[in-house]
């Protein structure tokens, strides 16, 4: 019972001892001859009232900083601080010299740091006083130096800056050394906030300031909790950052410009009784920094390729998908990319490979090279794809931005509107090994595109951005040239002179087809099949013979009995001609469309024979072929109207300059899948769609789009085939077709195929294979399902 009752007292007295030698340590002031050790317990001294102090800090292992700090509460806020730039090792002393220098030497002497002053006078002592200063005195205790005159980013209440002044922002929370951000009160009179062009001090434009001008100014952080500029003839000509007080008895104030470049009130109150209390940010200026920073030169208020959000007090960078930061723990350095960019290669634009993140309400003001307007979004990312030196687009309200690299001034905020569309590689995970492993993987890869003998002339943007990208994606794949073969030496491919053509064409007279990039005409060759021939006049090829030459090869290697034959081609300076088969009926489009229907056994052969045409292509020739441009009038038929596919690999050859906005419509937008437009990977299926649309073009011996017809829900064929399926309804697509009449059963099965071809998803189509087994009746055929869209 006895103990419990000495116990507190014990205690207590414990704490008086305790309290006594700090008192002890730490009001004395630094006299002349003594010094304080950085690692040593005594190695600061604080104010009488105990609410700063002066000495030592820990940075680091072996990193002391000589600072004044908060000392009364629990985070011992640093406010200002010698050696920030230059930290002192263990075993550091300041010490006041005998002969009246204070300075900072490490422990062999060197000095690191002094308190120079332009005042004469000897100093007698050095004392930390309860406003926070530290101050050097002389003998009649006149301030000598004051470390409120050389502030490095913290104000305090009394401290007083007069023009010219400035604050420099630390470089990191726990890194003192000198930041990126200034607060200049300048010799005009002006108080700015300056990003610098760090490492220099050099600053760029101001982006906060108070327009002030003229001499005598002065920054005050006055007693009462305001800062205010104020003037020499004691005008006061703008509370800075906010005319609502908070006294200084009630509250610790700093006023601090951050690392971040935001320059910020804090308070703490100074009774938070036993809660432990805390920083909080009063007022701020700028408003809003990630805004409030636009500059032509440098990176804004985060580093490149970062963009800048902030939430009332607190600023954040952030890097968008498919980058990140250089360095994680200084993330003003900004962001890099994660993924190859994209090639400027004229012949491997890789278009398909990269996609866009987007982020509303975000943007980038100063990195953009080109503009348009009136634009949709869609073109506007078609645009950036199309192009390598395009990183990223704004999209606003039809206006449409590029931006390059690096991205700059990046910022996200709910007032910018509109929305950013970054440009990332969907297969990052493949970075290095990529471009290696790429070229081996396309040359398996030859997609064939036509450009030829096409007949549309409906011509409207839908169809023109179509046709672009028809050309361009198919024209893309490209075998480097040293693949190329010895062609007349390992296939059948015979070389003609362009004399011979000339002759045999009877100098270029009779014209079968024309197109925008060829013209094909008929010829005479004794020694062919037939004696006939087709001569396809290429006009504007462009690449390397040897790259000709590599894509004939592949062409030539093909033989199938539903494909035109290549029997030769001319490869003569500017002179590139391809020499055919003569297919004496002609295309399908012609035996198809014209008045005397062809009978539906032929029909059916026909659809079988393409589609065993393009298994062949797809899955059984060497290298599997995409032939892109499915329609009609690419499908010609012999003496014994079978179908033979024709055009190979044109498209490819003519690498058609997507920049030219060529008038050539190649095929009709109704036989061109949705993924054409929509960015997504080209596979077979586009082919396996095209074929859907020809199929019920076949079935029903009329053109997918005509607008002659007197119903309008019969103008789309694909549309009118589907709502005749869907009600059950199908003889109405034959209504004067008896034969197909009496093969409904057939037909309807067909109808089905047809459908499930122009699925818009490319994976729920069918393969040509399963198409072909359908088509002959192997394999069963269900009911499609409800189609919610059609591209046509
Ligand atoms: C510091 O020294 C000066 C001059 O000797 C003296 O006036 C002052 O009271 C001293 N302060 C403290 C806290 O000891
Ligand atoms: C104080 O430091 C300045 C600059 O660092 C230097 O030029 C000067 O010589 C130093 N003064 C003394 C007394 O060491
Ligand atoms: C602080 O940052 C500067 C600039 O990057 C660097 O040179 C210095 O080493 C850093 N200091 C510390 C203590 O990390
Ligand atoms: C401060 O302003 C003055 C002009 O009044 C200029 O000479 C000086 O370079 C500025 N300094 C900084 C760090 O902004
Ligand atoms: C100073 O002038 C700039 C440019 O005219 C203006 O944007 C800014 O709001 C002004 N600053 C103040 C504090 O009035
Ligand atoms: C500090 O400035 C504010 C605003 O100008 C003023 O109302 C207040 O009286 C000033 N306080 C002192 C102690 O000068
Ligand atoms: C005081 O100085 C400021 C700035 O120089 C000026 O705008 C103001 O008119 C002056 N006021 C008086 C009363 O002279
Ligand atoms: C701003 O973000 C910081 C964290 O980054 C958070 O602590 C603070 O509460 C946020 N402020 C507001 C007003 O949302
Ligand atoms: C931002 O918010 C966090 C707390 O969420 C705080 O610790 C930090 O000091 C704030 N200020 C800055 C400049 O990061
Ligand atoms: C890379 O791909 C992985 C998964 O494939 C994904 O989780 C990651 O976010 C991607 N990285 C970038 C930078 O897009």
């Amino acid at each position: 019972m006895g103990f419990v009752q000495l116990y507190p007292i014990l205690l207590s007295l414990l704490f008086a001892l305790f309290s006594l030698s700090v008192l002890a340590q730490t009001t004395s002031n630094i006299t002349l001859g003594t010094s304080l050790t950085a690692g040593e317990d005594d190695s600061f001294r604080a104010s009488p009232s105990g609410e700063f102090a002066f000495g030592f800090k820990q940075i680091e292992e072996d990193g002391f900083l000589l600072a004044t700090w908060f000392h009364s509460i629990s985070e011992e806020t640093i406010v200002w601080s010698a050696n920030g730039q230059n930290l002192a090792p263990k075993g550091s002393k300041v010490e006041l010299t005998s002969n009246g220098w204070f300075q900072l030497v490490d422990p062999n002497g060197k000095q690191i740091w002094n308190a120079s002053s332009s005042r004469t006078g000897l100093v007698a002592y050095a004392t930390m006083l309860d406003s926070g200063n530290f101050v050097l005195r002389g003998q009649n205790s006149q301030n000598l130096w004051q470390s409120f005159e050389q502030p490095t980013d913290t104000i305090l209440p009394g401290q007083v800056l007069n023009q010219p002044a400035r604050l420099v922002a630390r470089y990191l929370p726990t890194n003192y050394s000198r930041g990126r951000f200034q607060l200049n009160l300048t010799d005009d009179g002006n108080l700015e906030l300056c990003k610098t062009f760090f490492p220099t001090d050099l600053v760029n434009s101001a982006y906060w300031e108070t327009n002030t001008s003229g001499t005598g100014f002065s920054l005050i952080f006055n007693l009462s909790g305001s800062i205010i500029l104020r003037a020499d003839n004691g005008t006061i000509i703008s509370p800075i950052l906010s005319n609502i007080l908070y006294s200084t008895k009630n509250f610790y104030q700093r006023a601090v410009l951050d690392y971040d470049g935001v320059f910020r009130h804090y308070i703490y109150p100074k009774n938070s009784g036993s809660s432990i209390g805390s920083w909080s940010t009063f007022s701020i200026a700028p408003p809003n920094i990630c805004l409030n920073i636009r500059e032509e030169m440098g990176s804004g208020a985060c580093g490149f390729n970062s963009y800048c959000k902030f939430n009332g007090t607190n600023k954040s960078c952030q890097c968008p998908n498919g980058y990140s930061f250089i360095d994680p723990s200084d993330v003003m350095k900004g962001c890099k990319r994660d993924f190859v960019s994209q090639s400027c290669d004229q012949t491997s634009r890789e278009t398909e490979l990269f996609d866009f993140h987007e982020i509303p309400n975000m943007d980038w003001p100063f990195s953009d090279y080109e503009y348009f307007h009136l634009v949709f979004e869609d073109w506007c990312k078609q645009e950036c794809l199309a192009d390598c030196f395009c990183s990223a687009v704004i999209f606003r309200d039809g206006e449409c931005w590029k931006k390059r690299q690096p991205l700059s001034n990046g910022r996200l905020d709910p007032s910018l509107g509109g929305k950013a569309l970054i440009k990332i590689r969907k297969d990052n995970a493949t970075l290095i090994l990529e471009d290696c492993n790429r070229d081996n993987d396309r040359s398996k890869l030859i997609i064939i595109g036509s450009t030829l003998l096409s007949g549309s002339v409906f011509f409207n943007l839908v169809l023109l951005v179509a046709t672009c990208l028809v050309a361009y994606r198919c024209g893309r794949s490209n075998p480097k040239g040293d693949q190329a073969v010895q062609l007349t030496s390992t296939m059948n491919l015979r070389s003609f002179t362009y004399e011979e053509l000339r002759k045999g064409t009877k100098g270029f007279t009779e014209e079968l087809g024309r197109g925008a990039f060829s013209v094909v005409y008929k010829g005479f060759i004794s020694d062919t099949p037939g004696n006939l021939i087709a001569v396809k006049k290429l006009n504007m090829v462009k690449g390397s013979e040897k790259e000709f030459e590599a894509e004939v090869s592949a062409i030539g290697r093909t033989h199938h009995r539903n494909l035109v034959q290549l029997l030769g081609f001319c490869n003569e300076g500017e002179d590139r001609l391809l020499v055919y088969e003569f297919m004496s009926r002609g295309t399908l489009a012609k035996f198809l469309f014209k008045d005397q229907r062809p009978t539906w056994h032929q029909r059916v052969d026909i659809t079988i024979g393409i589609a065993k045409g393009l298994l062949y292509l797809h899955e059984e020739c060497s290298t599997q072929i995409i032939h892109c441009d499915i329609k009609p009038q690419n499908i010609l038929l012999d003496d014994s109207n079978t179908a033979k596919i024709s055009d190979f690999g044109l498209a490819k050859l003519l690498k058609i300059d997507q920049t030219v906005t060529t008038t050539a419509i190649r095929g009709t937008k109704g036989y061109v899948a949705a993924e054409w437009f929509k960015n997504k990977p080209i596979t077979m299926k586009v082919d396996v769609y095209s074929f859907g649309v020809l199929l019920l073009e076949v079935i029903c011996c009329r053109k997918n789009f005509d607008v002659n017809v007197e119903d309008e829900d019969r103008i789309v064929l694909i549309d009118w085939a589907y709502d005749c399926f869907h009600h059950r309804r199908l003889d109405l697509l034959v209504e004067d077709d008896e034969e197909a009449q009496t093969n409904m059963k057939q037909m309807e099965e067909y109808v089905k195929i047809g459908i499930w071809c122009i699925q818009e998803d490319p994976s729920a189509r069918p393969t040509m294979k399963q198409v072909v087994q359908m088509l002959e009746g192997f394999m069963d055929v269900s009911n499609p399902p409800y189609l919610s869209s059609f591209t046509s």
